[in-house]
């Protein structure tokens, strides 16, 4: 699955923003890559104070970004190419310039007054309001409560302050918005990216979250958020979401931006005997350290907590998390190994535009930021401290244009025109047209490696056995992928020494290279050579010839 954040892919109208019409122009560079499904971030009507994460109407194309004849053009070009097309849907909240919020904070009697959650609140000393409960947004400090002087109530806001949350027990809500989807459905979209899916239902008596600090899914959080996040009434409308979608043909998907332990996150999949999301987002490999054990660890982990028919999903970028390259300190060669992993573990890969050329984190002061995050969470920041933060507060650094071509423009936009984020300074090398051309490439190895596992069935359909690794052979991971007669190995050192070591079981000494990531790899007789920081995937299913292709 690719990753289109549309206002950063390409612009086909020199207005400096990505558009549709832009990515049907890229289509190809895609299906070249290998990938299967692209998921785009939203395109919908939107005030962009969140780059379109603040939806002002579901049901029409933004005009920067195009047209809904554009948004169908997008889906059939796809379709006839082999791809399959995922929207996202932001259902926790919309604008506050959506019509809906409008209406509904006019007064407490309007009809869409109960479309958003309402609540009076309390009064402290001199009858000030003070919020119903003591819930904190999902960016932990500031409080969850927006006052609104118009109804003189609070409405609720688990993201930013102009996010308000919608009111999914509103039937009429409810109904409208499974309509909105039907309708993207019934014009052939394949399935839906669900943003913050865990954070649409909070407890009806609102009552206060657990004051101790704790940690969901690796990340802090400044309260317990046993009444505000992954509420039973969350998993009921996975499954409803699900009903609706499988009320069309063919196979349409549903992946879950969701939060929390693995037995939380099956019940997204499957509760109470209803079927719900397809699949959740695993994001520890994205946070992980580089290293042989850690990724072991959470290979484990992922095998035993989603074990066939299961399916985990392995990523290592998105829109709002920095560069894996960024953060692997710009070695390529590691970039190469961890890209070997996400496409041959067992379980669905992710990846992020621009993650096949190695585009990185292009960092841009605090002050200058687009982004609205930096401006709640790190306003007093001193610069000299943020310029050395590992996880990167300004999300704009991880969304810049997307670098086709060397040269002003980047190829994103016309050379003359200013992009609505600038371009990273290494553009001039890292770019879709120089990769193209240097087989050594970044991009080619990805190609290579999504051809790869789409010819063979271990590596997409296959079961996975991670191999023992042995004192003295070094920073090793090691695993069989099989699906019938198809057998594979992988073997990666991630270590700073050249590893050295045999080939075990039948066919040992007549496996054969199929993929190496570093043309020093070398498999003879069943010994394998590998380099630090190389990656080999091993043809184990039959003879075969001895030597790294190419
Ligand atoms: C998700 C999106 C992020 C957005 C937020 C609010 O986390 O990935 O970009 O800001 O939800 O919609
Ligand atoms: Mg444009």
């Amino acid at each position: 699955m690719y990753q289109v954040y549309p206002r950063s892919f390409a612009d086909s109208d020199g207005d400096g923003i990505g558009d549709l019409p832009g990515i049907i122009d890229k289509l190809d560079h895609l299906v070249e890559l290998g990938v299967g499904t692209i998921w785009l971030s939203p395109f919908f009507a939107s005030p962009q104070r969140d780059v379109g994460y603040d939806v002002s109407d579901y049901r029409t194309v933004a005009p920067e970004y195009g047209t809904n004849h554009d948004a169908q053009r997008l889906i059939d070009e796809a379709h006839q190419r082999g791809l399959k097309v995922m929207f996202d849907l932001v259902l926790n909240h919309t604008s506050d310039q959506h019509p809906w919020f409008l209406e509904s904070r006019s007064s407490r009697t309007n009809s869409k007054a109960d479309w958003y959650v309402w609540a009076d609140g309390r009064r402290g000393r001199g009858g000030k309001p003070k919020p119903p409960n003591n819930w904190r947004s999902e960016l932990q400090l500031p409080r969850a409560w927006q006052w609104s002087e118009e109804r003189e109530q609070w409405y609720l806001a688990t993201f930013l302050s102009f996010q308000p949350d919608l009111n999914w027990r509103q039937p009429d809500l409810k109904a409208e918005m499974f309509d909105m989807v039907r309708m993207w459905l019934g014009h052939g979209v394949d399935g839906f990216r669900l943003d913050i899916f865990g954070s649409i239902m909070q407890d009806p008596a609102l009552r206060d979250n657990g004051r101790r600090p704790t940690i969901v899914a690796g990340i802090p959080r400044v309260q317990t958020p046993d009444r505000t996040l992954n509420t039973e009434e969350n998993y009921a409308l996975a499954a409803d979401l699900r009903a609706v979608c499988d009320e069309f043909d063919g196979d349409r998907v549903l992946v879950g931006e969701v939060f929390g332990s693995a037995e939380v996150l099956r019940r997204y999949v499957h509760d109470r005997g209803r079927n719900g999301l397809h699949l959740v987002f695993l994001f520890e490999f994205l946070a992980s350290r580089y290293g042989a054990k850690q990724y072991r660890t959470l290979v484990e982990q992922f095998e035993r907590d989603f074990p066939a028919p299961l399916v985990p999903t392995y990523v290592v970028e998105n829109h709002d998390r920095a560069r894996s390259l960024s953060r692997l300190g710009g070695n390529l060669d590691k970039a190469r190994v961890l890209a070997a992993l996400l496409f041959t573990l067992r379980g669905v890969p992710f990846m992020y535009q621009g993650q096949e050329i190695g585009m990185e984190n292009r960092y841009i002061p605090l002050a200058e930021a687009n982004d609205p995050i930096p401006g709640v969470v790190a306003k007093r920041l001193p610069e000299a401290l943020n310029r050395r933060l590992a996880e990167r507060l300004n999300r704009d650094e991880v969304r810049t244009p997307m670098q086709w071509e060397p040269g002003p423009g980047a190829g994103f936009c016309p050379p003359d025109v200013t992009p609505w984020l600038p371009i990273h300074h290494n553009a001039a090398v890292r770019n879709v047209q120089t990769q193209e051309a240097d087989d050594s490439s970044l991009l080619h190895w990805y190609r290579s490696l999504l051809h790869l596992r789409s010819e063979r069935p271990a590596l997409h359909q296959g079961s996975l056995e991670l191999l023992p690794v042995r004192d003295g052979q070094g920073d090793l991971l090691r695993y069989l992928r099989h699906a019938g007669d198809d057998l594979c190995e992988v073997v990666a050192n991630l270590g700073s020494v050249r590893a050295e070591l045999a080939l075990e079981g039948p066919g040992a000494s007549s496996a054969a290279l199929l993929l190496a990531s570093s043309d020093r790899a070398v498999l003879r007789g069943g010994q394998l050579s590998l380099p630090p920081n190389s990656v080999a995937v091993i043809d184990r299913s039959g003879s075969g010839d001895a030597e790294a292709p190419g």
